[in-house]
C-alpha cells in the first residue's frame, strides 16, 4: 500500500512536470504569437502614417479647379454685375475670367470687389492661388 501511494506520488509529479513543460511550450507559442502581432500591428500603422502622408502631399500639390471652386463663386458673387452687358469686364465663362485674370485677382485681393459686400477669406484665397497657378481650364 505505501510502495502503491509512492508510486502514485511519482506519477503525479510526472504529470505535472509534463504538464508544466506544456504549458511552457504554449506561453511561448502565444508569445511568439503576441509579437508577431505587435510587429504586425506596427507595420501596418507604419504603412498608413506613410499613406497619410502621400495624401497630405497630393493634396498640397492639387490645384485649385476653375469649375467646381471659382466659377461658383464668380457665378453667385460676380455675375449680377459682371453678366452680359453688365460692368466690364464680363466674367461670365473660362475665356472671360481667364483673360482679366490678372485684374480679377486685383479686385479680389485687395476687396474692391464684389462691390458693396465681401467674400470670405476661403473664396479670396482660391480665386488668388487659381490665378497663381496659371489660371488654368480645370
Ligand atoms: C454690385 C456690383 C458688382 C459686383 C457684385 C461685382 N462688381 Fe466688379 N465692378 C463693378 C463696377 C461698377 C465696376 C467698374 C467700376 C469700378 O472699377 O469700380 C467693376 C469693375 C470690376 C473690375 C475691373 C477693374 C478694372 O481695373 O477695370 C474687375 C476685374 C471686377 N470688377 C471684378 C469683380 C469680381 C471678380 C467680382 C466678384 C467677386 C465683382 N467684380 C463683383 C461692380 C460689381
Amino acid at each position: 500500500m505505501k510502495l502503491f501511494k509512492k508510486s502514485l506520488n511519482l506519477h503525479t509529479l510526472n504529470c505535472l512536470t509534463k504538464i508544466k513543460a506544456t504549458d511552457m511550450k504554449s506561453y511561448l507559442k502565444f508569445r511568439n504569437l503576441c509579437t508577431v502581432f505587435i510587429l504586425g500591428f506596427l507595420a501596418t500603422s507604419c504603412v498608413s502614417n506613410v499613406e497619410e502622408q502621400q495624401e497630405e502631399l497630393i493634396n498640397a500639390d492639387a490645384k485649385v479647379s476653375y469649375t467646381n471652386d471659382v466659377k461658383p463663386i464668380m457665378d453667385a458673387r460676380c455675375l449680377s454685375c459682371h453678366g452680359a452687358g453688365g460692368n466690364f469686364p464680363e466674367l461670365k465663362n473660362y475665356t472671360e475670367v481667364s483673360t482679366h485674370a490678372v485684374i480679377v485677382k486685383e479686385e479680389v485681393a485687395s476687396g474692391r470687389m464684389p462691390r458693396g459686400a465681401a467674400l470670405t477669406a476661403a473664396q479670396v484665397k482660391s480665386i488668388v492661388d487659381w490665378v497663381n497657378e496659371g489660371a488654368l481650364d480645370n
